[in-house]
């Protein structure tokens, strides 16, 4: 055997086994189920489609058209929306992809600011500044770790963006849109939302209903709170054929030429799966994340927004400033094999020493975990970060609860069929 191919088969296999012995807490991460990993072993994965099903620039398309028309008609079910363009090859490219449609270079467009818990692709520095749009930041209450509402009306009514934009990697609450519904008929300007972490909790009928509740636009990533394959959808319930053009040009020719079509046939399974499992899964995540919270308040923790009850997604912000820092914390986690990650919290202002620590329960919940196991978990978290013990000490009864929560929940269990295909694909 070629010693390259070895090597990376070996870290590959080293990576799997680790990742069963740990804790998986980083807030953008999902593993998909048995069914929809098939498919991204498939043929799918080698070939072209570029525009639309029926209009394609290429032949042999005939059962990708097929697919693509029912992995549309699920997500367009999922959501309740007209308009689900599921080509996007992940979260960052759909917003690229509203940009192209909606935005000129120079344009305004308000947005949440990256230390209050943005993505750096709606940022200056990002691919919104790299479109050239001037980016104007809504003011922020620190304590409800949500944007200031009257704040952020009095902006967008003197700024008339041509985009209000929102969503968050840190998005613990509800965005406001019913309270800022006025504000945006004056300034006339179009709602994008940028669901990336909150997509499967949107569709699982738990956070907000962006769509219902006055957004034009949503993109996301669709391996986050929903549990699927690397990859981005756009959606939108607008009843206007121009602008819904506009959108989907916005996504090819845009920003997507070949769309990964293996990733998109994953996708249908996991709305699929969705459907049948999501509002069970996203009530579970959700519950998760606020016990979990009040765990770790209790072994002397600070979590944001107590007094709001932590959060009402599957996120939580930590302020490990008293512990030595979410830089020095998230590593000592990660000896332990509790993966995490050091974020920016509002008042930081190094992003090399930030003073917070993210996590998700989406995983742990997908993994079958419940309240009782955020209680383990919260211990295991303070014995690295509180009391100091020898995380390797820890990382052996981390192993010790993941003994039970090795299968991935909330989704159909591959039949022999799945086994027939699994050669055929190998
Ligand atoms: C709010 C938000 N938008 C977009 C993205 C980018 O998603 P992707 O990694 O799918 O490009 C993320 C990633 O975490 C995010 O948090």
């Amino acid at each position: 055997m070629d010693e390259n191919v070895s090597f990376i088969e070996e870290q590959v296999d080293r990576h799997h086994e680790l990742f069963s012995r740990s804790l998986p807490m980083i807030a953008s991460e999902n593993v998909i189920s048995p069914l929809a990993r098939e498919m991204l072993l498939s043929d799918f994965g080698d070939r072209y489609a570029e525009g639309l099903p029926g209009e394609r620039y290429y032949e042999g398309n005939v059962f990708v058209d097929e697919v693509e028309r029912r992995v549309t008609a699920l997500a367009r079910e999922l959501f309740r929306c007209r308009l689900a363009d599921v080509r996007p090859i992940s979260g960052t490219v759909a917003n690229l992809a509203v940009y192209y449609a909606l935005l000129e270079p120079g344009d305004i467009m308000t947005s949440v600011a990256l230390s209050h818990g943005a993505h750096i692709s709606s940022a200056k520095f990002g691919g919104a500044g790299m479109r050239g749009i001037n980016n104007v930041n809504y003011p922020f209450d620190v304590e409800r770790m949500n944007i200031d509402i009257d704040g952020s009306a009095k902006l967008i009514r003197h700024v008339k963006p041509k985009v209000a934009a929102f969503g968050q990697s840190v998005f613990l609450f509800p965005t406001p849109l019913k309270e800022l519904r006025d504000a945006f008929q004056e300034a006339g300007c179009h709602v994008w939302y940028d669901g990336a972490h909150v997509m499967g909790l949107i569709a699982g009928g738990q956070f907000q209903d962006p769509l219902r509740e006055g957004a034009d636009v949503i993109t996301g990533s669709t391996h986050k709170t929903l549990p699927g394959p690397q990859h981005g959808i756009l959606l939108s319930d607008s009843a206007d054929d121009k602008f819904v053009k506009r959108l989907m040009k916005g996504v090819f020719p845009g920003v997507v030429s070949n769309h990964h079509l293996h990733a998109m046939a994953a996708l249908g399974i996991t709305l699929a799966e969705h459907l049948q499992f999501g509002r069970d899964y996203a009530a579970q995540i959700v519950k998760n994340a606020k016990a979990l919270g009040q765990a770790l308040v209790e072994q002397g923790f600070k979590v944001l927004a107590e007094k709001f009850g932590f959060t009402e997604s599957h996120a939580l912000a930590i302020d490990v400033s008293a512990h030595g820092g979410g830089a020095e914390i998230s590593l000592e986690f990660e000896k332990a094999n509790i993966i995490t990650n050091k974020n920016l919290l509002p008042w930081d202002t190094s992003s090399v020493h930030p003073s917070g620590v993210r996590v998700g329960t989406q995983e742990l919940t997908r993994l079958g975990m419940r309240e009782a196991q955020m209680k383990d978990v919260s211990d295991l978290m303070a014995r690295v970060a509180i009391k100091r013990e020898d995380p390797r000490r820890v990382a052996a009864d981390v192993r010790e609860l993941r003994r039970e929560f090795n299968t991935v929940r909330f989704c159909f269990q591959p039949g022999v069929e799945a086994h027939k295909r699994h050669r055929l694909f190998h």
